[in-house]
């Protein structure tokens, strides 16, 4: 990662109130973030605080990466960052800054829907969807390396992952044929 480009630190020089006396804490200024996010370069304004969920969200406007524990535990906000699996409720924006970020939006094709949004919709493998998003990334990176995972390894891989709503079952027979299709789609590419 490049690192705090653009982050500019401020310190400012008394506390309020203090009568010129107290040093107050140092304060961190809002600075700009530039990444390219589903092969497009964006950019936008955070300060060393805000979390990459949070920037994605409420800076670029992709509400598709989901906010539910912000602590690690859901998988929701899953995306990747120069191709690793990251929770974004646990990642700043700077330290995104120059990297590659994927995320939900970019896996359709197109108007077209993935071959993996497709499984999750044939085989039910959503209900409320707000687990969805993180399910789709997350099972997209193990494809991408695992092209015909057994069951136990997309359950595995999936584990990080919290669904309240469809007791698994229907979104890792999703993963398992979409991994028939994108395996036939290379067959018949080749
Ligand atoms: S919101 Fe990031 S892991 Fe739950
Ligand atoms: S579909 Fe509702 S949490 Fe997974």
């Amino acid at each position: 990662m490049d690192g705090q480009a653009g982050i500019t630190p401020v310190v400012s020089g008394t506390a309020p109130g203090a009568a010129g006396a107290v040093p107050a804490p140092a304060l961190w200024a809002a600075g700009l973030v530039r990444l390219r996010v589903n092969g497009e370069p964006r950019s936008g304004v955070a300060e060393p605080r805000t979390l990459l969920s949070d920037f994605l969200r409420h800076q670029l406007g992709l509400t598709g990466t989901h906010v539910g524990c912000e602590q690690g535990a859901c998988g929701s906000c899953v995306v990747l960052v120069d191709g690793e699996l990251t929770l974004s409720c646990l990642a700043l924006a700077v330290q995104a800054d120059g990297c590659a970020v994927e995320t939900v939006e970019g896996i359709a094709r197109g108007s077209r829907l993935h071959p993996l949004q497709r499984a999750f919709q044939e085989r039910h493998g959503l209900q409320c969807g707000f687990c969805t998003p993180g399910m789709l990334v997350a099972a997209g990176a193990l494809l991408a390396t695992t092209p015909d995972p057994s069951e136990q390894q997309v359950r595995e891989h999936l584990s990080g992952n919290i669904c309240r709503c469809t007791g698994y079952t229907g979104i890792v027979e999703a993963v398992l044929e979409a991994a028939r299709s994108l395996r036939e789609e290379g067959e018949q590419g080749a």
